[in-house]
C-alpha cells in the first residue's frame, strides 16, 4: 500500500519559492493499480520520487510498504528501495553493454551492509526467472541494442522485478513505446497486481489508465 498524507514540496526557483505538490493526497491499496495523468510539468515525477523514497525533503507523511519513509535514514531508504520498490523509467535506463539477463541481474549486486550476498548463479537463476514473467526467457542472451523499444522496456520491468518488491513506480513507461507495445507493458502491470503487487504509474497517456483500478489527474498540486 501507498499512503501519502498531506504532502506538499516546493522546489526554490531563484529567490521564488515553486509549490509542486500542495497538500496532496493518495491512496493506493495494496495490490491494486491507480494511474496518476497530467501535463507535462505538473509534478508526476515529483510525485514518484517521494513515494519511492527518492526524495526525503516534503513537508506531509509517505507511508510505503508499511515503512513511515520519514523515519528512515538515507541508508535505511536505499536499502529500502532496494527491497521494496521497482521504478520503470521512459526511457528504459538499461546499459548497452550487457546482455539482457545481466541488465536484470544488476539491482542484485548491491547488497545493503549486513546482509548476505546471492551468488552469481543465484541471481543469473531469479534474472531468468523474471525475463520469463515479462516473456523474454528466449532472449535472455541479447543485447538491448538488438531488442525492440517495447522489449527493452520489459527488460527493465524485468529487472525491476528481481526483489520482488512490493511496490512497482512507472513515470511514463509508455511514452516511447508504439500502442502495441505500450499495450503489452499495462497487460504485464496488470498481471504484476493479480500477484499483489502495489502499482503507481504517472503518465501524461490516457490508453495507460484504461487498465488502472482507480484513475487520478494531477493538477495544481492535487490529485483529484
Ligand atoms: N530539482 C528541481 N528543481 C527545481 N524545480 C524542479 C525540480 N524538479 C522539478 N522541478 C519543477 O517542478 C515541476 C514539476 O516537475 P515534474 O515533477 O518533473 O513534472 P512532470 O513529471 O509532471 O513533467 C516543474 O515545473 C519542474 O520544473
Ligand atoms: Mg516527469
Amino acid at each position: 500500500m501507498i499512503a501519502l498524507r498531506h504532502i506538499t514540496k516546493r522546489f526554490r526557483d531563484g529567490e521564488r519559492q515553486v509549490e509542486v505538490l500542495r497538500d496532496l493526497e493518495l491512496t493506493v491499496p495494496r495490490g491494486t493499480f491507480t494511474a496518476v495523468v497530467g501535463a507535462s510539468g505538473s509534478g508526476k515525477s515529483t510525485l514518484l520520487y517521494v513515494a519511492g523514497a527518492l526524495d526525503a525533503d516534503y513537508d506531509g507523511e509517505a507511508v510505503v510498504a508499511g515503512k513511515d519513509l520519514k523515519a528512515l535514514s538515507a541508508r535505511e531508504r536505499a536499502a529500502f528501495r532496494n527491497a521494496s520498490v521497482g521504478f520503470v523509467f521512459q526511457s528504459f535506463n538499461l546499459l548497452p553493454a550487457l546482455p539482457a539477463v545481466e541488465n536484470t541481474m544488476l539491482p542484485g549486486l548491491f547488497v545493503p551492509p549486513g546482509s548476505k550476498a546471492p551468488s552469481l548463479g543465484q541471481l543469473r537463476g531469479r534474472a531468468l526467472e523474471a525475463l520469463d514473467r515479462v516473456g523474454l526467457a528466449d532472449k535472455a542472451a541479447r543485447l538491448p541494442g538488438r531488442l525492440s523499444g517495447g522489449e527493452r522496456q520489459r527488460v527493465a520491468i524485468a529487472r525491476a522485478l528481481l526483489s520482488r518488491p512490493a511496490v512497482l513506480l512507472a513515470d511514463e513507461p509508455t511514452g516511447n513505446l508504439d500502442a502495441v507495445s505500450g499495450e503489452a507493458v499495462i497487460q504485464l502491470f496488470s498481471a504484476m497486481v493479480r500477484d499483489g503487487v502495489t502499482v503507481l504509474v504517472v503518465t501524461h497517456e490516457e490508453r495507460v489508465s484504461a487498465a488502472a483500478g482507480q484513475v487520478l489527474h494531477l493538477e495544481e498540486g492535487r490529485l483529484r
